[in-house]
């Protein structure tokens, strides 16, 4: 299977998701729930899954209302593959098929190297790196005519970041890593693989990061400050470049992750 070449079709029509279904992980707040309204915009069914149930149901409600779509609010921890299996089958059985996954639940817990926990490695490691794993894997063995699988990463996957983040910034490599090497196996099955990668966009739980006791007394590094852009970015800038990642708008790409950064990391 091949994704097609689609420049006959209309603008409006490539960035529709009009009769597409699309699940996102960690989507009850932050960057995961403007990406779920933006889905919604262009017109897919949504499962919105998060390891908070209430937090999921909430989103749900508020993307059906603002949107007309179905979309439905699913507790999941992506640490646990049978719930991110259950969500995806979720999206098969009541919407009907499966076409968009956004892997987007992430932690980031900051300890400094010296004092990091195994315990905070590998949970960092298996909510962000493993749980997308365990998102593609589940979203290809059900996208059965294709799709498109979006991984949000982080200037992280590039780069260095603050002080305490060894494991987050670890993760987020490896998320990129997968994310080249998912578009390649996957791509036999007309599923494009594609990574977004923000630089610090204020969200409830970076805030909430950003406010904890900091583990070393350094300045910021670049990454936290404003690119040349002059702000920091706000969650709807993240949510565009996923839903133009997941149209036909990108039918041409796959393997990519694309720094969504204000320029700070040019
Ligand atoms: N906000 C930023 O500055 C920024 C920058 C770069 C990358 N990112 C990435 O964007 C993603 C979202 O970040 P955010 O800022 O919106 O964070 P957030 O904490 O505000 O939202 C994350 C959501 O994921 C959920 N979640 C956490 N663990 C989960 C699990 N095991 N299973 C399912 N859901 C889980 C949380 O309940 C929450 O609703 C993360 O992958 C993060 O690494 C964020």
């Amino acid at each position: 299977m091949t994704t097609a070449d689609v420049s006959a079709r209309p603008l409006a029509d490539l960035i529709s998701l009009a009769g597409r279904r699309a699940v996102v992980t960690g989507g009850g707040r932050g960057l995961g729930k403007a990406i779920a309204l933006r889905l919604a915009e262009a017109g897919a069914d949504l499962v919105i899954g998060d390891v908070d149930a209430d937090l999921a149901t909430t989103a749900a409600e508020d993307v059906a209302r603002l949107h007309g779509v179905r979309a439905l609010g699913c507790a999941m921890d992506v640490t646990d593959s049978a719930s991110v299996a259950a969500a995806a089958d979720r999206a098969v059985d009541e919407l009907g098929g499966l076409e968009v996954w956004v892997n987007n639940a992430g932690v980031f817990p900051a300890e400094p190297v010296l004092d990091m926990s195994d315990e905070t490695w590998d949970r960092v490691f298996a909510v962000n790196a493993r749980g997308s794993f365990v998102g593609a894997r589940e979203a290809a063995r059900r996208m059965t005519a294709g799709g498109a699988i979006v991984n949000i990463v982080s200037t992280a996957g590039f780069r260095g970041s603050a002080p305490g983040l060894a494991a987050y910034v670890g993760s987020k490599h490896a998320v990129r890593g997968l994310t080249r090497e998912l578009a390649l196996e996957l791509a036999p099955l007309g599923i494009r693989v594609l990574g977004v990668a923000p630089s610090h966009v204020p969200t409830e739980g970076n805030l909430a990061a950003a406010a904890a006791p900091h583990p070393a007394d350094q300045p910021p590094t670049p990454l936290m400050l404003n690119g040349p852009i002059g702000r920091p970015g706000v969650p709807d800038d993240i949510a565009r470049v996923a839903l133009f990642c997941a149209s036909d708008l990108a039918a041409f790409m796959t393997g990519s992750t694309l720094l969504e950064d204000g320029g700070s990391t040019a």
